[in-house]
Formats: C-alpha cells, sequence, structure tokens
C-alpha cells in the first residue's frame, strides 16, 4: 500500500518509512509530485494536519497521511506551538530564542505533539491521533543527532536530551512515532492494507 505524505519534507518521509520497515508493515510513503506548500493557517496541529492532508488528497485522490508538529512549553503558555517551525529565522536562532525566553524560569516542562490525519481514496477522515512525548527544556544545547528542538529538549526519566538519542532510541518515543503507531495499527486492523 502507498500512502502519499502530505509534506515537502524528504528527512521527514525517510524517517517515517524506517519506523513503518522496523515494524514490519508492507506500506510505502511517498512524496507528492512538486511544490507542496499549502497556506497552515489553523489554531491547532490538529486544524493544520488536516488542511495539509486535505490538501495532498487534492492532489492525488489516493490515501494521504498529514503530520503537524511541534514544541510546546508550559511556562510560555505553549509556545512555540503551531508556530515552532517559523518561530525565528533559522533553527539555530529559534533555540537561542527558547533558551532566551526560558532564561530566568525554573518550571522547564514541556512536551512535543504530533498530530495526523489520515484520509482516504474518497478525501474523508480515515482516522486522526495526536501523539505527546513528555519532557522538560534544557538549560543549553546538547547533542549532535535529530533536528529542530531536540538539542534543548530532554526526554522525561532520562538525563539525555532528543539530540542525544541515535535515530532508533528517538523512534522509540518520539511523538511522531507514537502518531505513526496508531495509524499503522489502525490501517492493519481495518484491514486497509489488503484492499489496495
Ligand atoms: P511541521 O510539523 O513540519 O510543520 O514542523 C514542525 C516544527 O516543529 C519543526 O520545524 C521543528 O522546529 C519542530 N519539531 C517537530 N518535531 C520535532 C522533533 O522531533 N524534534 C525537534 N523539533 C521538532
Amino acid at each position: 500500500m502507498k500512502i502519499v505524505l502530505a509534506s515537502s519534507n524528504a528527512h521527514k518521509v525517510k524517517e517515517i518509512n524506517e519506523i513503518v520497515e522496523k515494524l514490519g508493515y508492507n506500506i510505502e510513503f511517498i512524496l507528492p509530485e512538486g511544490d507542496f506548500d499549502p497556506v497552515e493557517d489553523g489554531n491547532t496541529f490538529e486544524d493544520n494536519s488536516l488542511i495539509k492532508a486535505k490538501a495532498a488528497w487534492e492532489l492525488t485522490h489516493t490515501w494521504c497521511l498529514a503530520d503537524d508538529s511541534g514544541l510546546c512549553i508550559k511556562a510560555l503558555d505553549n509556545r512555540p506551538g503551531i508556530f515552532s517551525a517559523r518561530y525565528a529565522e533559522t533553527p539555530q536562532k529559534r533555540i537561542e530564542k527558547v533558551l532566551n525566553e526560558m532564561k530566568n524560569i525554573n518550571s522547564r516542562e514541556a512536551f512535543f505533539a504530533c498530530a495526523m490525519t489520515l484520509i482516504n481514496p474518497n478525501g474523508k477522515v480515515e482516522f486522526s491521533y495526536k501523539g505527546i512525548c513528555e519532557g522538560k527544556i534544557a538549560f543549553e544545547a546538547k547533542g549532535e543527532h535529530g533536528f529542530g528542538y531536540d538539542p534543548i529538549f530532554v526526554v522525561k526519566n532520562t538525563n539525555k536530551t532528543m539530540a542525544e538519542l541515535n535515530d532508533d532510541e528517538k523512534n522509540e518515543i518520539s511523538h511522531r512515532s507514537i502518531a505513526l503507531k496508531k495509524v499503522l495499527s489502525y490501517i492493519s486492523e481495518a484491514h486497509l492494507a489488503e484492499n489496495e
């Protein structure tokens, strides 16, 4: 079964296909052809995930999965949240901005969220789920793996930032893998792949 991933991010499709393969599902995620850049003007991760999934369906009229994710910091009223990707110009500047805003704040609880929406070939929402990964904002960046805010996100019950975990370790606990596993179980339990 092929599913169009509503994204233009090659890193994301690679990460997702690695998880799928490791779990032994016969599903391949592919990117839409050409530029894919719908306007994400929703107010929640769920809204934006639905916007992206519908936009991919409009282009392909086939199975489409979208995800929308970001970092929510409780002391900052859940910012950067849906603005995570555009909180500052570069990944480095985004990290510096968060560390600066958190400079004098002791309460550092945060979570990554990932909302996924699966649309069927009829254009209807088939399944949706939001995965959460809890942790804390570090006082300084650490680690070389991953992307985005990984170097400043200390995973709950560990002393390690997300960027100190290798790909397999991150895929065990990440918000994206939690949501993806729910989507894959749904596809399997509903026998959707067998009809394709
Ligand atoms: P989108 O879901 O592709 O719209 O982008 C979400 C943004 O949230 C990314 O550009 C990152 O800044 C941040 N983000 C989402 N997931 C992760 C993660 O696993 N690690 C670090 N940053 C993330």
